[in-house]
């Protein structure tokens, strides 16, 4: 891609979503540029990465800054470029500071970085009082129909149809289950009217006893490089139910989280999911 204002409005007469990405050298901030440039109506505006990063002030490859000059990796928003959406995909060390930027800036917020402790989940409903945000563990829109596939499972089948989750993510995944494999048990727990942390059961090992009916049950397989694999059992007695999505590659979450961008933009501050795009 050449390096002039690509993305100027005389240029592209559809609405500019002006997005800065946080955690821009991570993998997914990587495919999220990438889907991003082949995108008219998007414009990075920001890459962002940590101050001691080696990308610092590197060029983003074939993007401008739609002056004319090649845009750098930052470690800070600039007060005065022109952005609507901060889209995080960082590390939940990393996530209080990228939630913070979005409500001092007034931006939209997208973020899909997982292992969130609760006060940081806490501090998402807070700031869905100031500005639109969406957070989702998987921006697949496949995982977004899942959810209300299991959902509808969860309430129609009866107690003896047991649940177990089994997620399958690359070797160097660092939480576990996955993001989206709890909010799947979430779902679950709600449509059976269970309080999730009283049935959910992470891993099993030793003397373990009899499995209680009503547990959820997480098992966790990394290896490789797996982008992402969820599989819903509900187990009865002389039969089974399945429900299964595989990622195939990144590319899909990028792709989502973008769409999700545009879409957020339209939006009062509140908090929205994946599902809510579906619905569109
Ligand atoms: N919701 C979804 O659909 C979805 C899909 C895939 C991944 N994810 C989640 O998205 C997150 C990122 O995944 P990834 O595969 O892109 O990981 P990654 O390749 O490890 O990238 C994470 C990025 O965050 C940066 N970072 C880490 N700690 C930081 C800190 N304290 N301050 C500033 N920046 C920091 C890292 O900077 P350095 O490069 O300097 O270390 C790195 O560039 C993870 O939580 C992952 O589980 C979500």
């Amino acid at each position: 891609m050449g390096g002039g204002p690509r993305y100027h409005a005389a240029m592209d007469p559809k609405p500019l979503t002006q997005i800065a990405i946080y955690g821009a050298a991570g993998r997914m901030g990587q495919a999220i540029i990438a889907a991003a440039s082949a995108m008219p109506e998007m414009m990075v505006a920001a890459a962002m990465v940590r101050a001691q990063s080696n990308w610092l002030e590197q060029p983003v490859a074939g993007l401008s800054d739609g002056r004319g000059e090649p845009l750098l990796y930052a470690s800070a928003l600039d007060p005065d470029l022109a952005v609507q959406v901060l889209i995080d995909f960082s590390a939940g060390a990393a996530f209080d500071n990228a939630l913070a930027i979005a409500v001092q800036r007034r931006l939209a917020f997208v973020s899909g970085t997982t292992g969130l402790d609760p006060g940081q989940l806490h501090a998402l409903q807070q700031a869905a009082k100031h500005i639109p945000l969406l957070w989702s563990a998987n921006f697949s829109l496949g995982v977004a129909l899942l959810q209300r596939l299991v959902t509808t499972a969860a309430r129609s089948l009866g107690p003896e149809f047991v649940a177990e989750i089994v997620d399958a993510h690359h070797q160097q995944k660092t939480d576990a289950p996955s993001g989206t494999a709890l909010v799947l048990g979430r779902a679950i727990a709600a449509a059976r009217g269970d309080t999730f942390d009283l049935v959910a059961k992470r891993g099993r090992d030793g003397q373990i006893g009899a499995r209680p009916p009503a547990e959820i049950g997480f098992s966790s397989i990394r290896g490789g490089d797996i982008v992402g694999e969820h599989t819903v059992l509900f187990i009865a007695p002389g039969e089974r139910i399945e429900l299964c999505h595989r990622a195939y590659s990144r590319d899909l979450f990028a792709r989502g989280a973008l769409r999700a961008a545009q879409w957020l933009c339209g939006q009062p501050a509140g908090r929205y999911r994946m599902e809510d795009l579906i619905a569109d």
